[in-house]
């Protein structure tokens, strides 16, 4: 039955794949839910039940939406978008950190061509205006045949209010609207970033790794800066120098000495910190 609340802005299955150009990233099925506790925990259960590469999970609402370092990620209902993606790569292994590279490049490269210029933070926090607008969490699993699967989950915040956020919050994240002044169509910024993720995850499955790289040091505003790096062992300051192949960020710190960061939480230090 529609939600009234949503009118013609609420997400349909038919409503993206009307006029998506992609060939198969959400050709085959897209599964939209009003509410669920997360797209990635569906999509892993549909991905276990056999739903092939290309399959997409979307949903209006997460009540228990998954952020990196078991943080939480705020899903209000009707104003992000929160969606998963099931693939099966056939290369994976010690590049398979660089999916969440080439998700991060696709958002940014989409947002780009509508004229809102987004920056990477390492290793694949989407910012604008160093104001967090998007997140990307990788999960994998394996099927029972040892098959990888990915689920690539994405929150962006589209038109969401900044009352939205709570207040210990609002000063480090922002949406797409609230950076262009006018809400946006979730459907049109949803079709976009398909197309562009489709495009750089070929470039990943053809191992032209390097593309990849290089596409996300171009949206990087990590690299060139001093950071602070919270590691489990503590925090270590430090320049960003750049990323190896498997996109682990490499830090000099201030006796020299370089780091090769695999995970962490990165804070860039403003010029007068
Ligand atoms: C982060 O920046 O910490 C990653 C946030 C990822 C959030 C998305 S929303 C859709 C998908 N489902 C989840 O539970 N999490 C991801």
């Amino acid at each position: 039955m529609p939600l009234p609340e949503y009118g013609n802005q609420r997400l349909t299955s038919e409503k993206i794949q009307m006029g998506l150009k992609t060939r198969w990233l959400g050709k085959k099925k897209v599964y939209c839910f009003y509410e669920v506790d997360s797209t990635n925990i569906v999509a892993k259960r549909l991905a276990l039940e056999g739903a092939p590469s290309g399959t997409i999970v979307i949903s209006e609402a997460q009540r228990k939406g998954r952020g990196r370092m078991a943080r939480f990620w705020l899903s209000p209902k009707g104003d992000g978008l929160y969606f998963s993606l099931i693939l099966r790569p056939d290369i994976i292994q010690e590049r398979g950190q660089l999916i969440t590279f080439a998700t991060a490049v696709a958002l940014a490269s989409s947002l780009k061509e509508r004229g809102i210029d987004s920056r990477i933070k390492w290793p694949n926090d989407i910012l604008i205006q160093e104001r967090k607008v998007a997140g990307i969490l990788m999960e994998v699993s394996a099927d029972r045949n040892r098959t990888a699967i990915i689920v690539v989950g994405v929150g962006i915040n589209v038109n969401t209010s900044i009352e939205a956020f709570p207040p210990s919050l609002r000063d480090s994240v922002t949406s797409l609207s609230l950076n262009i002044g006018r809400p946006l169509s979730r459907i049109r910024v949803f079709q976009d970033f398909l197309t562009h993720f489709e495009f750089w995850y070929e470039v990943l499955i053809s191992e032209r790794f390097e593309d990849i790289l290089r596409a996300w040091r171009g949206f990087s505003s990590t690299l060139g800066t001093r950071v602070n790096v919270t590691l489990q062992e503590g925090i270590i300051s430090g320049l960003a120098e750049g990323i190896d192949s498997q996109g682990a960020l490499l830090l000099r710190d201030d006796e020299g000495r370089q780091h090769r960061i695999i995970a962490g939480d990165v804070i860039h230090c403003r010029p007068s910190s």
